[in-house]
């Protein structure tokens, strides 16, 4: 019997070919949000989820499922699952890990670089007819070369990060959980420092922390004020680890330089006035977007979701469920 799985977004057709193949789908996804109440109906007869970032997978919707065996997140953050309520029912959590890192990390990268040279506005400025020619003083950006790279975060992204940082010539510090051993340190070319130093002395902080109670506006106005006001801000791992409505403030009133943004406090909303700032570089939560990372993704959320079927403990499980 094959599994009875509700996917609720449209995948890559490779992936979608598969689940129709390998598992009955209990409706048709389309390329849209579902709303709570058709999460909860369309769910019910369920042994499988596959859901992604644009749904709350609370306790409410994992209740309305009694047959449910695992959910199977296409994605490798998965802060909006109530892993704890899935827990509890003997329900497996499975994410994406390591497919999505080198695509997320160019994105990182590319916004690094954009905010810090001013695309945006360059962009505009090109496009807009007003361009009256090549200037000495035109949109002055930051160096690169030579600057320093703050990782607050240093996983497999944040590591990612650093070798790419490597190759323009920066200077990599980073903080994270746990402090490396100094021989890999030695190895990945990156410094140790406690948050409030990487903050004073980096010319570019790029966020990599999995979003948790602890990580929630882990950069808040203090934060924010003991950045340099040259320094630029990137984030694409969730929004709310900044305080977006304090980073609107920062970038309005100089406290820092520039931001890069893929992730937004609460999503597809902004922060108001958050839109019409010229210093921020800002992108709608494409960190994983290529067809070949969000094909492999698919696959690995559908093997995780094909193995809880079988029984099996899935290769990418977050949480601590013994099969059986
Ligand atoms: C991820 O993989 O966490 C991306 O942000 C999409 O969910």
């Amino acid at each position: 019997m094959k599994p009875r799985a509700l996917v609720t977004r449209l995948l890559p057709p490779a992936v979608m070919d598969r689940l129709r193949r390998e598992t009955a789908l209990a409706l048709e996804p389309a390329d849209r949000v579902l709303t709570p109440a058709e999460l909860i109906a369309a769910i019910a007869p369920c042994d499988a989820l596959l859901p992604s970032v644009t749904e709350t997978i609370d306790a409410a919707v994992i209740g309305a499922a009694p047959q449910l065996r695992v959910i199977a997140n296409f994605g490798v953050g998965f802060n909006h699952i109530d892993v704890a309520a899935a827990t509890a029912r003997r329900i497996f959590v499975t994410n994406t890990p390591g497919v999505l890192t080198e695509t997320t990390a160019d994105i990182a990268f590319g916004l690094l670089i954009a905010a810090g040279r001013r695309f945006s506005e360059g962009e505009r400025l090109a496009r807009s007819g007003q361009w009256a020619g090549w200037g000495p003083l035109q949109l002055l950006g930051h160096d690169i070369a030579g600057a320093t790279l703050g990782l607050v975060g240093f996983g497999r992204i944040g590591r990612a990060m650093a070798r790419r940082a490597r190759g323009f010539g920066m200077r990599v510090i980073y903080c994270g959980r746990s402090r490396l051993p100094a021989d890999v340190e030695r190895d990945l070319g990156v410094e140790h420092r406690e948050r409030d130093a990487l903050l004073d002395e980096s010319d570019f902080v790029s966020l990599h922390v999995a979003y948790t109670p602890e990580t929630h506006h882990l950069i808040d106005q203090g934060a924010l004020a003991r950045m340099k006001p040259t320094a630029v801000l990137v984030n694409t791992s969730r929004g709310a680890v900044v305080d977006e409505s304090a980073l609107v403030q920062a970038l309005r009133q100089g406290t820092i330089a520039a931001a890069g943004l893929d992730v937004f406090e609460r999503e597809p909303r902004m922060e108001p006035g958050l839109a019409g700032l010229p210093n921020c570089v800002l992108l709608p939560h494409l960190g994983s977007a290529t067809i070949g990372t969000r094909t492999r993704m698919g696959m690995m959320a559908v093997d995780n979701l094909l193995a809880a079927c079988r029984g099996e403990r899935p290769p990418n499980c977050v949480n601590a469920v013994v099969p059986g």
